[in-house]
């Protein structure tokens, strides 16, 4: 079943110390989403939707538990095997953004295909205009509005067209109509590259256009709308 999947995660939990004690962020949390398909993550603030996006994405590793992704097993990896992982197949949209401060717009969005020994100028230009920042390229993240930053970070994750974007309240700085535009090209790039699409959103029209919808409620699993249809172990 691992061969069909683009992300497994089994029994996934993770919990932090903190001055009270131990804190549960995410508990026993089950599910497979399929190669290609489109997931939305929804719930309340503090229910563990980043907490959940950073395990599947292996930038964190859970307390306890699994993800598969693509096949493998990301406990068995080390850092640098699961980095390359990353680099290969991940794009990732930070609720915080995670600029490069002392990068520009333009160089922001270069560097991951920089990394790969891939040509970056004019690949890394054509994303930013297609997010509507042909006039922002030069310009450092500290001089850009919170939607123009959102804006780099997304041209950025989707610059290497990867087979799996992970995206954190992707429209969540935007404006109605920026962020439509925003939408639209993560579901082009699904439907032209066959991507995976995880959005984390508190949007319910945005969930809805998903093929799939999974709810948190205190870092529990509430509601899976594929609950039926695909195993989440086995
Ligand atoms: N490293 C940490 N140490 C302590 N608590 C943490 C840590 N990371 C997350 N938390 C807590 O875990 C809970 C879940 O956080 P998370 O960021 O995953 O929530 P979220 O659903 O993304 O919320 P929001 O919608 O506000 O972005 C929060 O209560 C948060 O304070
Ligand atoms: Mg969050």
């Amino acid at each position: 079943m691992s061969e069909s999947a683009a992300i497994v995660a089994r029994n996934l939990s993770r919990q932090v110390e903190d001055t009270e004690g131990m804190l549960t962020i995410l508990d026993g949390v089950d599910f497979a989403i399929p190669k290609g398909q489109t997931a939305a993550i929804t719930g309340s603030s503090g229910s563990g939707k980043s907490t959940l996006l950073g395990l599947l994405a292996g930038l964190d590793m859970p307390s306890s538990g699994s993800v598969h992704m693509l096949g493998h097993d990301l406990s068995v990896l080390d850092e640098d095997s699961r980095a390359r992982l990353r680099a290969a197949h991940v794009g990732f949209v930070f609720q915080s953004f995670q600029l490069l401060p002392h990068l520009t717009a333009l160089e922001n969005v270069m560097l991951p295909l920089e990394l790969a020994g891939k040509p970056a100028r004019d690949p890394a230009r054509r994303m930013l205009s297609r997010v509507g920042l042909d006039a922002r390229l030069h310009h450092y993240p500290r001089t850009l509005s919170g939607g123009e930053q959102q804006r780099v970070s997304i041209a950025r994750a989707f610059v290497m067209q990867p087979s799996l974007l992970f995206a954190d309240e992707p429209t969540g700085s935007l404006d109605v109509a920026t962020g439509k535009a925003v939408i639209d090209l993560m579901f082009a790039l699904h439907s032209e590259h066959g991507a995976t699409l995880m959005l984390v959103t508190h949007d319910p029209g945005l969930a809805s256009r998903c093929e799939r919808q999974i709810e948190l409620v205190a870092g529990r699993l509430v509601r899976d709308s594929g609950a039926d249809g695909v195993q989440a172990s086995g």
